[in-house]
């Protein structure tokens, strides 16, 4: 592992857009930024090899990607990503939360996909690179950031199933207001009962485009069920909670513990981690264990769970008013967001926008 924080020698060769987008095409965009939507004027890339390792880091004008139609990631799925934020804080300055959580969790990913591990330096790094020459991106209206994509994939031309020779990690970034149209209003959930986002020993604590890809399906039935998001169980018993299509769950109970599921087949989200962690710092009891259906549903009915939760980083922190499963319902759809669940999102937004103290060390500048 030593060689994964060696300060990095390498040198990012930059090329500017020659057309940026105009300062009044831009503040356009960042009046409502929606999520996902418009990408930033640069990206970065690195290409790996198996005799070269890590080389040739680049920023360059953001544009399509020349893949061979032989690429192993469109025939195989070998590809593995993370998703985390650039925050503007009130003197200008740049950052991002607990950057060095996301290089480690990709490192996971990686070795899961059988693809290479980044160093921790340089994923942060290229991070620092994309800011530095898109740093305008970042909006400072309330709540918004600028969200960053890192991704990996196999490129190499084989169709051959092994492990590929040639991969390409790119980072991409887009302007983001909240992830739900309701913002950090309530939102209702749809339990799968019909499909699995995981199984034991899969992918599923590895963050891999193939998690989402299966999850699109069930995640259109909750849209039809006037849903926001689906709620997937183990795929066992079906009975244990496993975490939404996008994000984990976590239930707080009356006398004020929170609970969530722990799994090895879904992805371990640092929202849920640092949110954890600040409930802990205030006292609050937290349990990492199984958590049955049957405890979120007979809880609710007896007022024995008062708040449910959803935490991500798209996400941030929304509160779950509704279950809706085929034959029966949780909760009700017009219930007020839970104190709980409000005030530890306004703590952890408020760590995250520089209006209070950093005392986890969690915050990384990025644009110096
Ligand atoms: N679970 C899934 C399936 C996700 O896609 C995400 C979002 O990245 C999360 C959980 C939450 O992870 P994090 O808080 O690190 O964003
Ligand atoms: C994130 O919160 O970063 C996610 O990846 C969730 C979703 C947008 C896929």
């Amino acid at each position: 592992m030593d060689n994964l924080l060696a300060p990095t020698t390498h040198t990012f060769a930059v090329t500017q857009h020659p057309t940026p987008r105009t300062e009044d095409d831009l503040s356009t965009i960042l009046e409502s930024p929606g999520f996902g939507e418009v990408f930033t004027d640069h990206m970065v890339d690195l290409c790996w090899s198996e005799r070269g390792g890590w080389h040739r880091p680049r920023v360059q004008p953001y544009g399509p990607i020349e893949l061979d139609p032989a690429a192993a990631v469109l025939h195989y799925a070998q590809e593995i990503f993370e998703g985390l934020k650039a925050y503007r804080h009130a003197d200008g300055s740049i950052w991002s939360f607990r950057p060095e959580a996301n290089a480690a969790r990709l490192q996971r990913s990686a070795r899961r996909m059988a693809l290479p591990e980044l160093p921790t330096d340089l994923f942060v790094e290229s991070l620092r690179q994309l800011i530095a020459v898109d740093g305008r991106w970042v909006p400072n209206a309330p709540e918004t950031s600028l969200y960053l994509r890192p991704f990996m994939f196999a490129k190499e031309a084989f169709l051959g199933v092994r492990p590929a020779k040639k991969v390409a990690y790119y980072v991409i970034a887009s302007p983001a207001g909240p992830y739900f149209k309701s913002g950090p209003a309530p939102v209702s959930i749809w339990l799968s009962t019909e499909y699995s986002r995981a199984g034991r020993g899969g992918t599923g604590a590895a963050k891999t485009g193939g998690n989402y890809a299966s999850s699109l399906v069930a995640q259109q039935v909750a849209y039809d069920h006037g849903c926001a998001q689906v709620l997937f169980l183990d795929s066992v018993e079906g009975r244990w909670l496993e975490e939404l299509g996008g994000m984990n769950v976590v239930l707080v109970k009356a006398d004020g513990t929170l609970v969530t599921p722990d799994s090895d087949s879904i992805l371990e989200g640092i929202t849920r981690d640092s949110i954890l962690r600040l409930a802990e710092d205030r006292g609050h009891r937290v349990e990492r264990r199984r958590v049955s259906i049957d405890e979120w549903r007979e809880g609710v009915a007896s007022g024995e769970v008062t708040e449910v939760f959803a935490c991500g980083t798209a996400a941030v922190v929304t509160p779950i008013a509704l279950l809706k499963a085929e034959d029966f319902e949780v909760g009700s759809a017009d219930a007020p967001a839970g104190e709980l669940t409000l005030s530890l999102r306004q703590e952890l937004t408020d760590i995250q926008y520089g209006r209070r103290e950093d005392v986890h060390g969690w915050m990384t500048r990025l644009d110096s």
